[in-house]
């Protein structure tokens, strides 16, 4: 057996983000990293019940281990999405107990159902009842100004009581009022030694912390009080950050196999089966690489010639070439390509 195998399938993850971690991202953070289990871009219960369910659940077989998150309130409507999710090949369905957004609220589901504890609770016990693969939640440590530990200490008892025995803990508070999704992403302050006390208190739960965390140094030091680390933004923008991540985190040996340029050369090949098989147009995979080459030279450039919309007429393999072609003018110049 390897060491791996013997870590908690939550010890790294990619943070489930709207509009971010959409299949084509997923994909290519798995050329990144082996182990890190990653998350689906938030999908309502709506979208599932009435809208096209193969649109937002069809993913590759190489994204495993991969989890649906699902927003939802309606212990029935969960009950029915959590078993698309299983049907589908999802590893695990996660509930959103932790977005702030205007439109979730209007919705009644995301951060303000940690004021409902017993409903989340009849939620998780509902999905429970009709699936076999981790039910999770991810949440805040608090709403508003309630700073109070009893209320995360109690969600988290109810929702356990419940049969969810995995938590995701964003640890700073979502502010419902006044604030942007965005700034409840900055403003907020971080507590970690809130989330550090919830597994003290729930030893036999696996409690997973996000929020702020972007180098190797926090996640070891957080992987000593808690389960696993959830990364968002900074796994988006330094993407690279994730190819140490197997080895850093899981013991894993080094892959010294991969390198950005391999990489960049698979999803030029995944764009050019992605256009075969659906249509899609390369434009909407490449965005989610745009940070493998953050820090190196000549990453503004080549960043620039694979967000050039006026390259979008030319095949990929061409724009890669492109993309890797030395400027004749300043490294930092604008694109100069002729098309
Ligand atoms: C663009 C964007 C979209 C997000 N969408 C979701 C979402 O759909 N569901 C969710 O639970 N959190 C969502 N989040 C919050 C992240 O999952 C994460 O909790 C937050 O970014 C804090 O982690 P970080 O500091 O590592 O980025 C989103 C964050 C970003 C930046």
């Amino acid at each position: 057996m390897t060491e791996s195998l013997t870590h908690s399938p939550w010890r790294m993850s990619v943070a489930p983000m709207m509009d971010w971690t959409d299949r084509h991202c997923r994909f290519f953070h798995r050329l990144l990293t082996r182990q890190t289990l990653l998350y689906t871009e938030m999908v309502t219960t709506g979208a599932l019940i009435h809208g096209d369910v193969a649109r937002h659940l069809r993913f590759h077989a190489e994204e495993h281990p991969v989890a649906l998150q699902l927003g939802g309130s309606e212990p029935a409507d969960l009950a029915q999405c959590a078993k698309l999710a299983q049907d589908w090949g999802y590893d695990e369905v996660n509930l959103n107990c932790g977005c702030p957004s205007e439109r979730v609220q209007r919705g009644a589901f995301g951060a303000c159902l940690m004021n409902e504890k017993a409903l989340v609770a009849d939620g998780v016990k509902a999905m429970r009842d009709v699936v076999d693969i981790p039910v999770t939640v991810k949440h805040r440590i608090g709403i508003d100004k309630n700073e109070s530990y009893d209320f995360v200490r109690d969600f988290i008892g109810t929702v356990a009581d419940a049969g969810c025995e995995v938590f995701v803990v964003h640890a700073r508070n979502a502010w419902l009022k006044g604030l942007s999704p965005k700034e409840n992403r900055e403003i907020p302050p971080l507590r970690y030694d809130v989330v550090a006390q919830l597994k003290k208190d729930f030893p036999h739960l696996t409690i997973a912390i996000n929020g702020g965390i972007a180098d190797d140094a926090t996640v070891l030091a957080q992987l000593e009080h808690v389960d696993g680390v959830m990364v968002g933004r900074e796994a988006y923008h330094n993407p690279w950050w994730l190819a140490t991540w197997d080895a850093q985190f899981y013991g894993a040996e080094l892959n010294s196999d991969i390198s950005r340029e391999s990489v960049e050369e698979e999803m030029v090949r995944y764009m050019e089966r992605e256009a075969a098989e659906h249509g899609t147009h390369w434009y909407s995979i490449a965005r989610h690489m745009l940070g493998l080459r953050q820090g190196m030279p000549g990453a503004r450039r080549w960043r620039q010639v694979w967000s050039d919309h006026r390259m979008k007429q030319l095949p990929p393999h061409e724009v890669m070439q492109a993309a890797r072609t030395k400027p004749e003018r300043h490294a930092d110049s604008p694109v100069l390509v002729s098309i």
